[in-house]
C-alpha cells in the first residue's frame, strides 16, 4: 500500500475545509448530513471544527457493490432528519461519476431544503458523470482506488487512520480474503 496522504496532511486539509465553509455561512445555522459509510471519519473530524450551530443527520447511499467500479447506486433515506426550510451541507468521502452527490442533492431539494452544498475529502480527477461539482473540496487527486480514513474496499481498511493507494494485487488478495 503506498501512503498518499499522511494522518497530519488529512487533518490539515480537513481543518481548511472548516475554515472555508466556516468563512462561506458565517453563524447561520446549518444541517449537516454524512453520506454513510464512506464519511464517517471526515463527518466526525470536520463537524468539531465547524463553529455554526448544526443539525447533524445521515444518509446511507452506496454504489460500490463489492468492487472498484461504480454499480447501481442505492439511497437509503430512512434515518434521514428533516430537512425543510434548512441550509443543508452534504459531507461524502469522495467526489468521482458525481452520481451519489447529485442524486442526494436532488432528494434534498425535493424535500423542501432551502439551499444544498456539498462538502468532500478528495475529488477525483476523472470522466464525472453529472454537471454538479462539489462546493468545497480538500484535496484533487488523480484517479487511482484509494482506501482508509473511511473510504473502503469491500467494506474493509475504513479504519487507516491515512489515505493509502491499493495496488491491483492487493485489490486481488483482499477479494479472495473475504471470500475465504
Ligand atoms: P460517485 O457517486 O461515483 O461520485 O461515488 C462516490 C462513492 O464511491 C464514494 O462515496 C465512495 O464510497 C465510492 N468511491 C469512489 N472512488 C473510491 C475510491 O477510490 N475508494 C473507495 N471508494 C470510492
Ligand atoms: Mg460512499
Amino acid at each position: 500500500m503506498r501512503t498518499l496522504l499522511s494522518e497530519a496532511e488529512l487533518h490539515a486539509g480537513v481543518q481548511q475545509l472548516a475554515s472555508e465553509i466556516d468563512n462561506h455561512y458565517g453563524p447561520r445555522p446549518l444541517t449537516v448530513i454524512a453520506i454513510m459509510t464512506g464519511s464517517l471519519v471526515l463527518f466526525a473530524d470536520l463537524i468539531r471544527r465547524l463553529s455554526m450551530p448544526q443539525r447533524v443527520g445521515v444518509v446511507q447511499a452506496s454504489s460500490y457493490r463489492g468492487g472498484t467500479t461504480s454499480g447501481q447506486l442505492q439511497v437509503d433515506a430512512a434515518m434521514m432528519i428533516d430537512v425543510k426550510g434548512r441550509d443543508v451541507l452534504l459531507v461524502d468521502d469522495i467526489f468521482d461519476t458525481g452520481k451519489t452527490l447529485d442524486r442526494v442533492s436532488g432528494m434534498m431539494l425535493e424535500h423542501g431544503a432551502t439551499s444544498v452544498k456539498t462538502a468532500v475529502l478528495l475529488h477525483k480527477l476523472t470522466q464525472h458523470s453529472v454537471e454538479m461539482r462539489p462546493d468545497f473540496v480538500a484535496f484533487e487527486i488523480a484517479d487511482e482506488f484509494v482506501v482508509g480514513y473511511g473510504l473502503d474496499y469491500m467494506d474493509m481498511y475504513r479504519n487507516l487512520p491515512y489515505l493509502a493507494v491499493l495496488s491491483p494485487a492487493e485489490i486481488e488478495s483482499t477479494a479472495a480474503e473475504s471470500e475465504a
